[in-house]
């Protein structure tokens, strides 16, 4: 018999399995013993609940009960019947145990105790076995299956774009160099600079910050794409909402100007949410509670407003705020945080960026929904956004959400060669080596758009975690990259 017809414990908590004999396996989270019954606690990941197996030791050898301790993995076989117990249905009475894995109680650094999401972190390869983070990736596991079916459905195609380039889409310098020189001694030229044509790439490149560019190559031939993979940012932000790698989904859409984006946008984060609160209940119930009870250890002027599942569904239920820069201005330079000196940068006058205590405060206390911010000026903006007539303004917008900030950076791209060109010039990106993306503009240019999700933002608004570190499996940041 094939070694893995385990029935899943998600299925087993159904009425299917009632009254049949099954094999389960999975991690032992806690067990409880007498002198007449083990009950165990198994979970095997498929869902949050876990589930009770029954072990009479005159059935099972002493020996091998002793080693079901919380940590060790086991398989067992027997029969599914109706429970006693309160709290669930089902339950599993023994009729065979095998150790699959041990797991010594004195050395296991994961106690049943509750242990703090720092800690957790140290130990992040043992972190997923918790509650907590089985909860959060099987909400991001659903997340990015919504991902695709949304744009599947609506006939977009998913391009891989490359993760080793020659550009700095964003243009803010903060890439991850390639090279396969020796650091200590790299090929020169006669300036007595580094002589990258001698690189494997014979030139310089890096991770990429955006799959954009290539994107909107696509979309010039495709009409309708999206993007969804890693991208790599040095920046030095220790923060609770930056990554130096994270995953980033970017559609890009030929025909589309600045208000079709938008609209794309809201449709899309709102069916993404709903997913989740179609498929995901039991985690995010769990996550809820979670959220909850990290809420009530906050003072009470520094509490959400909102417990997790109403933010979800609000989020859902209401149309996003739509505003330029210049009203968001208006508002944040006559807000009370404003006069009263409260924010660390003040606004003082048009043109400043928007710093996420700004955004927030937009969100959180002033809208108190998300907000949709358009049409920024082009000085803190990238190159290659659509000008417009004003001369001052891009055709940007940028989402912002409660308790997260930006959340989507997008906008109607430049579509006339001769204002990118002057734009690039401007703002001394290297128009020669973009050749190709100056290319699109001259053969078959069309007005497109485009915005960029950050998913680890998306994961975080919806599992309620209050770190980026805790939504990801194996976190990327400065001065951290074990596992
Ligand atoms: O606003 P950004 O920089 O936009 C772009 O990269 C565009 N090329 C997107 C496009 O128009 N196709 O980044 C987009 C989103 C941000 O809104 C944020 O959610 C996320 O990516 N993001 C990060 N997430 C985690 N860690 C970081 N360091 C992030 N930087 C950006
Ligand atoms: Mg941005």
């Amino acid at each position: 018999m094939a070694f893995n017809k385990r029935v899943k414990i998600k299925n087993l908590l159904t009425e299917d399995f009632l009254n049949k004999e099954v094999s389960a396996m999975g991690w032992v989270r806690t067990k409880r013993s007498n002198k007449n019954v083990s009950f165990i606690a198994l979970n095997d990941g498929s869902t949050i609940k876990n589930f009770q197996v029954v072990a009479d030791p005159n059935q099972i050898d002493d020996e091998i009960l002793k080693k079901c301790n919380t940590g060790a993995c086991i398989k067992v076989r027997g029969k599914v019947v109706a429970s006693q117990g309160a709290g669930q249905q089902a339950e599993l009475l023994a009729s065979g145990i095998e150790i699959l894995g041990e797991a010594d109680p004195e050395k296991y650094p994961l106690q049943p105790k509750k242990h703090s999401l720092e800690f957790l972190r140290e130990i992040a390869h043992l972190r997923v076995r918790t509650n907590t983070f089985g909860a959060v990736f099987r909400v991001r596991h659903a997340l990015a299956y919504a991902v695709h079916k949304y744009f599947n459905d609506k006939g977009f195609f998913y391009i891989h774009t490359p993760i080793i380039t020659a550009s700095d889409a964003e243009g803010a310098g903060e890439t991850f160099k390639v090279t396969t020189f020796d650091l200590k001694n790299p090929p020169l030229d006669e300036k007595g600079n580094i002589d990258f044509k001698q690189d494997f790439f014979e030139r310089e490149t890096n991770l990429t910050v955006s799959g954009q560019l290539e994107g909107e190559l696509a979309a010039m031939g495709l009409a309708d794409i999206y993007t969804f993979g890693p991208t790599f940012r040095a920046e030095n932000s220790n923060t609770t909402r930056h990554l130096a790698e994270f995953w980033m989904i970017e559609p890009e859409m030929a025909f589309y100007d600045a208000e079709d984006n938008q609209d794309l946008a809201e449709d899309f984060l709102k069916y993404v949410i709903n997913y989740a609160l179609e498929n995901c209940m039991d985690d995010l119930e769990f996550l809820n509670k979670r959220a909850e009870d990290e809420e009530s250890t906050k003072k009470a002027d520094q509490r959400a407003e909102m417990g997790l599942l109403d933010r979800l569904k609000f989020v859902v239920d209401n149309k996003f705020e739509r505003l330029s820069y210049t009203e968001a201005i208006d508002i944040l330079r006559n807000s009370n945080p404003n006069k009263k000196k409260k924010f660390q940068y003040l606004i003082e006058s048009w043109g400043a960026d928007l710093q996420s205590e700004h955004e927030r405060y937009l969100v959180e206390k002033h809208f108190k929904k998300p907000v949709i911010l358009t049409d920024y000026p082009k000085e803190i903006k990238a190159f290659y956004m659509r000008q417009n007539d004003d001369g001052k303004t891009v055709a940007a917008m940028d989402i912002l959400f409660p308790g997260i900030g930006e959340i989507v950076g997008g906008s109607q791209r430049e579509e006339r060669l001769d204002k990118l060109t002057q734009r690039m010039e401007e703002m001394d990106i290297p128009t020669e080596e973009m050749w190709w993306y100056l290319d699109t503009r001259k053969f078959g240019s069309t007005p497109h758009a485009g915005f960029g999700l950050g998913f680890e933002r998306l994961v975080l608004f919806v599992t309620g975690m209050g770190n980026i570190r805790d939504v990801i499996a194996f976190p990327r940041t400065p001065g951290n990259a074990e596992f």
